[in-house]
């Protein structure tokens, strides 16, 4: 930081210099806006008023044709006179951020205003601060009226007690609450998507421009396409997306699908080279095995995706599966059945890589494992050999390695703003995990990315930005962790568990900056008054907390000063004596 510093003030223009501090002024703004969960869901409990304001401020935020109701931000940012909201995102120039600050501000203050008085008065402010006529902003506030109501109208006790009585619960959506708030009231019972309709049109739309920027972040930061890219797809993710994974895979290697009249996606068209305007890339996908289970036909589809274009007659250097699939075949002289396997899991009736499992209990003395680990538990393969017979959880490590092998990115959807990469410890078990294989395999780690389905401006970030950012907005906000504290003892282990799963990102992909470590040992271990706080509502996660310190210390995932070290080694000492009842 120093150094930035002092650079900042002495050898550089004075254009760069703004640029850099629009940079930092867009990351400052990033953090800040990011929808955080400000506590843990209390089973039958409604939502508060702040979280409720959240919550529609960002459900405002789209599009809903399907209510007849445009975009709030849209509406505003015509009303002021700048145009369409969509091109205040895309532009990087002061004004640009002066206008969308001042759109943004009138959106919030619009939902706090609603909140208090309801819908008439606040189209009516609308209209005088900001020129959106009431007739365009009606639509919009009679949908938050009715999610309000929902979000007000907790039934989950009801329908627990109804289930556990056998008695009919109600069916719901399962989705993303901003993305689908038909999801609301909770309560209900989820039903899944029609799988033989996925993707969906949508889902297939949205894919196309997340494949786009996917792609060219990896072309710009290496130069040229990646060769090959292993997916990760989730079955729950789907459902709530309507398969926008699996939309992903099919745009990266260039087909579309095929429906018959009852909109049943039962085939996949390749994309002409001429309109796609890029290569065909090369996919490995590693399936969890809830998608396995619910989501039979689509593994057949994308296993045939990926025969289709294997067997198109086009040059090597716009066709990567193909080229792939033909050298495997001469060099390994093995059949095109084997050299196409694309498509892997667990073996049937198995779940997850264990990676997760592995990690959290300090299991491994060689990075290699957890690698070696991955494989073993997705080495199977899913999908129809070239006579059409099923291939269903063949074990196939020779195959999958060799795809592997190949992996220049590794990537995964983000399909909630509920959860994040260390809110839970699947998205290390699996992004991770792949990555570990790959690295193994490659001998290179793969470039790794996610993209963020959760907002209206859908952004490509690599998973070192994604730690940093959730570092900021969660781990090391106070907005978030007394909003853990609040609930005592599971507080305490939310706060360990973030820290955890962040270390299963240094462990797996080694992505995470040692001033991760440095700051939560200062916020939460080496502050007396807070470990004190976190000692006395739940000290079993106190201590596992400063050990995961320890341990990230011990495998040089970050480096402490020899009297840190000391203050954190004397804090465990305390603690296990504590926990014993010594002390
Ligand atoms: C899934 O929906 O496929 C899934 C859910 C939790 C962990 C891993 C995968
Ligand atoms: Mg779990």
């Amino acid at each position: 930081m120093d150094e930035q510093t002092s650079q900042l003030t002495d050898d550089l223009s004075s254009d760069e210099r703004d640029r850099r501090v629009l940079r930092l002024y867009e990351q400052v703004v990033e953090v800040e806006q990011r929808l955080i969960p400000t506590g843990l869901h209390v089973f039958g409990r409604a939502s508060d008023g702040r979280e409720c304001a959240d919550l529609l401020r960002m459900v405002a935020s789209f599009e809903r044709p399907e209510h007849g109701a445009r975009a709030l931000p849209d509406l505003v940012s015509e009303g002021l006179g700048f145009g369409a909201y969509e091109r205040l995102l895309e532009g990087r120039g002061e004004e640009d951020w002066r206008r969308r600050e001042r759109v943004d501000a009138v959106v919030r203050r619009a939902v706090e205003l609603f909140l208090e008085d309801g819908a008439g008065g606040v189209c009516l402010w609308l209209e005088r601060e900001a020129g959106v006529a009431a007739a365009g902003s009606e639509k919009i506030f009679r949908l938050l009226a009715r999610v309000r109501g929902r979000l007000e109208a907790s039934r989950e006790l009801d329908g627990l007690a109804r289930a556990l009585r056998g008695e009919y619960v109600e069916p719901g959506p399962g989705a993303d609450v901003v993305q689908n708030p038909d999801v609301l009231p909770t309560g209900r019972n989820t039903h899944a998507v029609n799988p033989y309709a996925v993707p969906s049109r949508t889902a297939y739309a949205r894919a196309e421009g997340v494949v786009r920027l996917l792609l060219a972040r990896h072309r710009e930061e290496h130069g040229r396409w990646p060769r090959a890219m292993a997916l990760v797809l989730w079955g729950l993710d789907n459902i709530k997306t309507q398969g926008e994974g699996v939309a992903q895979a099919l745009w990266l290697l260039g087909v579309r699908p095929v429906r018959d009249r009852l909109n049943r996606v039962t085939d996949v068209e390749p994309i002409p080279l001429e309109r796609l305007g890029r290569p065909r890339i090369d996919v490995v996908m590693t399936v969890s095995g809830i998608f396995r289970d619910l989501f039979a036909a689509t593994m057949t589809l994308l296993d045939r995706a990926v025969r289709r274009v294997a067997e198109l007659d086009e040059p090597a250097e716009s066709n990567f599966v193909r080229r792939s699939v033909r050298e495997q075949v001469e060099e390994e002289g093995c059949a095109f059945d084997e050299a196409a396997l694309r498509v892997f899991s667990n073996a049937p009736g198995s779940y997850g890589t264990n990676v997760n499992f592995m990690v959290m209990d300090s299991q491994w003395e060689q990075a290699g494992a957890l690698g070696d680990l991955f494989v073993t538990r997705k080495s199977f393969a899913y999908g129809r050999d070239g006579a059409g017979r099923a291939v269903e959880g063949r074990e196939a490590r020779g195959a999958f390695v060799r795809a592997l092998s190949r992996v220049e990115a590794a990537y995964q959807n983000i399909d909630s703003f509920e959860i994040g990469i260390t809110d839970v410890d699947h998205y290390f078990e699996y992004l991770g995990g792949v990555s570990k294989a790959v690295e193994r395999h490659a001998r290179a780690r793969p470039a790794l990315y996610l993209s963020d389905a959760t907002t209206r401006e859908a952004r490509v970030r690599s998973l070192e930005e994604m730690v940093r950012l959730e570092t900021r907005a969660k781990t090391l906000n106070p907005k978030w962790y007394e909003g853990m504290l609040r609930h005592g003892f599971r507080g305490v282990a939310e706060i360990e568990s973030h820290l955890t799963n962040t270390f299963g990102w240094s462990a797996t992909a080694d992505a995470v900056d040692e001033w991760v470590y440095r700051e939560v040992a200062e916020t939460f271990v080496l502050d007396r008054e807070m470990i004190e706080r976190l000692a006395d509502l739940n000290p079993h996660s106190a201590r596992a907390l400063v050990a995961r310190l320890l341990e990230a210390e011990g495998r040089g995932f970050w480096r402490a000063e020899a009297e840190v070290l000391e203050r954190l080694r004397d804090i465990f000492a305390g603690l296990e004596d504590r926990i014993e009842g010594a002390a």
